[in-house]
């Protein structure tokens, strides 16, 4: 291997070079899954929008491809999906891909019409190498909404046709077609729902089954307006009948309490399997962070799951299970009590950046871990149990000089009810996930240590019961 690159993810994806953010247009097909993303290929800042291209079997082994799409006449490529047209609905081929996305003009936005962004679609019908536009382009033009952007577009079996779910300034506008081609509008929600803080973009609906019912959940990412700052994901639970979407919960629900997991979507053919990905950043520094030749990560892919917890249903994301082939146990203890600092660091030693951390608490009292360099910079996740909320603190984790809000302690309120609470923690060179309570609480936090953590400690007083722990190796993949 060669030198490793600072701040450079060995296991999440990465662009090899330049500029990444959104992921899009994620699809399953003959045994790859496909992710294609907002790509600035000529500079690490954004700028003029294609997609980029990486495939994987597993979530952890990718390949880069060539680009997927290109700017053309109409404007630039901003977000979007694909989806596997298996009836050849539009007519490009059996199983061909099509691919939903939102073309951005700047000419007509300099021109300040309002009228600068619209539907378009792309198809191929050779597993995503080479894409041709539909000459028929835009499908979907612009009625007069100024942000009128990523289409996410899946099949309503129930009513056997295509709906697109469609970021609408402040709301969601649902569009259903019979061929991809032809778009009607349905319904609006959202106007009086969620937050408001920022733009709506990027959203996702998607199905759950749970005891013999179909519950829907509608991912919406807002830029700003999360929960810690900046960009982040809400999402509402209730029910849709191929017309509207109808919330049956008025509570506040975050897909990631963490300020670093935005515009994440699902990926389509996956059947009831649901596969979540999201860009490892934020709006608030995206284009400032301290890395060289690249800017932008993805997170580590999730299975999603619903749980039903007091009356009400929340979304549970853990790391997919294709994981586990790669996480090697190195510590394993059954059981630890703390009244001090425990320091595990011995463990830690020698994993380069990189490990995984597990174990189960008792939430009537505190516990933090500590990660630490050379530098003595710190990363502190933990559990307060007199707010009842679980917190990553990254003031004094290396550099943040590059932007006045980025030094900071984020916070996420614990959704579960139970007294004892099982934590996961995913650390990869510059960032760390938190799976709190098998991930109905989940925090996402990128940070830039001046060297590799190589310090672990555990700290909890009052004798709080470990149970569990085990500090798991994980390869690099670069
Ligand atoms: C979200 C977003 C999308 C848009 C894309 C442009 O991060 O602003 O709404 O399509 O990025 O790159």
């Amino acid at each position: 291997a060669g030198q490793m690159e600072q701040h450079r993810p060995q296991f999440h994806f990465s662009p090899k070079n330049n500029w990444m953010n959104d992921p899009n247009g994620m699809v399953y097909l003959n045994g790859k899954y496909h992710l294609f993303y907002q790509h600035n290929p000529n500079s690490t800042v954004w700028g003029p929008m294609h997609w980029g291209h990486a495939t994987t079997r597993d979530f952890f082994n990718w390949e880069e491809q060539p680009i997927a799409l290109y700017p053309d006449s109409l404007g630039t490529i901003f977000s979007g999906s694909a989806v596997v047209d298996v009836n050849n609905t539009a007519g490009f081929g059996k199983n061909a891909l099509v691919a939903i996305f939102t073309y951005h003009n700047h000419k007509i936005e300099e021109a300040k019409t309002g009228l600068h962004q619209y539907q378009g679609i792309a198809y191929s019908n050779d597993e995503g190498k080479t894409w041709t536009k539909y000459k028929g382009n835009p499908v979907l033009p612009n009625p007069g909404i100024t942000d009128f952007r990523d289409p996410k577009v899946m099949w309503y079996e129930a009513g056997k046709k295509w709906i697109m779910t469609l970021a609408t300034k402040d709301r969601i506008t649902f569009y259903s077609s019979a061929n991809l081609k032809d778009w009607k509008r349905e319904s609006d929600f959202g106007d009086k729902f969620g937050g408001h803080g920022g733009v709506w973009e990027c959203p996702d609906l998607i199905s759950f089954d749970v005891k013999g019912k179909t519950v829907w959940v509608l991912l919406v990412s807002i830029n700003p307006g999360g929960p810690n700052g900046g960009s982040a994901t809400q999402y509402f639970t209730g029910d849709f009948d191929g017309n509207k979407f109808i919330p049956s919960s008025t509570v506040e629900k975050w897909l990631d309490y963490g300020t670093d997991n935005y515009a994440g979507i699902t990926w389509s053919n996956t059947g009831k399997r649901k596969i979540f990905i999201g860009w490892m950043n934020n709006w608030q520094y995206a284009n400032q962070v301290p890395t060289k030749n690249w800017r932008g990560a993805t997170t580590i892919a999730r299975d999603l799951h619903l749980d039903q917890i007091a009356g009400d249903f929340y979304v549970r994301s853990v790391p997919v299970k294709e994981m586990n082939a790669y996480v090697k146990p190195v510590y394993k203890k059954k059981s630890l009590t703390l009244n001090k600092e425990i320091d595990l660091s011995a463990y830690a030693k020698g994993l380069d950046g990189k490990l995984k951390l597990d174990f189960t608490f008792n939430t009537t009292k505190s516990i933090e871990i500590v990660l630490s360099n050379k530098e003595g910079q710190k990363l502190l996740i933990g559990y307060d149990n007199k707010t009842k909320t679980y917190y990553i603190d990254r003031t004094h984790s290396g550099a943040s000089d590059f932007e006045k809000g980025f030094a900071k302690k984020h916070s996420a309120p614990r959704i579960a009810n139970t007294t004892n609470a099982k934590v996961s923690l995913i650390l990869d060179v510059a960032s760390a996930e938190l799976f709190a309570d098998n991930g109905l609480t989940v925090m996402t936090d990128v940070f830039f240590p001046e060297s590799l953590i190589n310090g672990v400690k555990l700290s909890g007083n009052g004798n709080q019961v470990i149970n569990n722990l085990i500090i798991s190796s994980i390869p690099s993949f670069k």
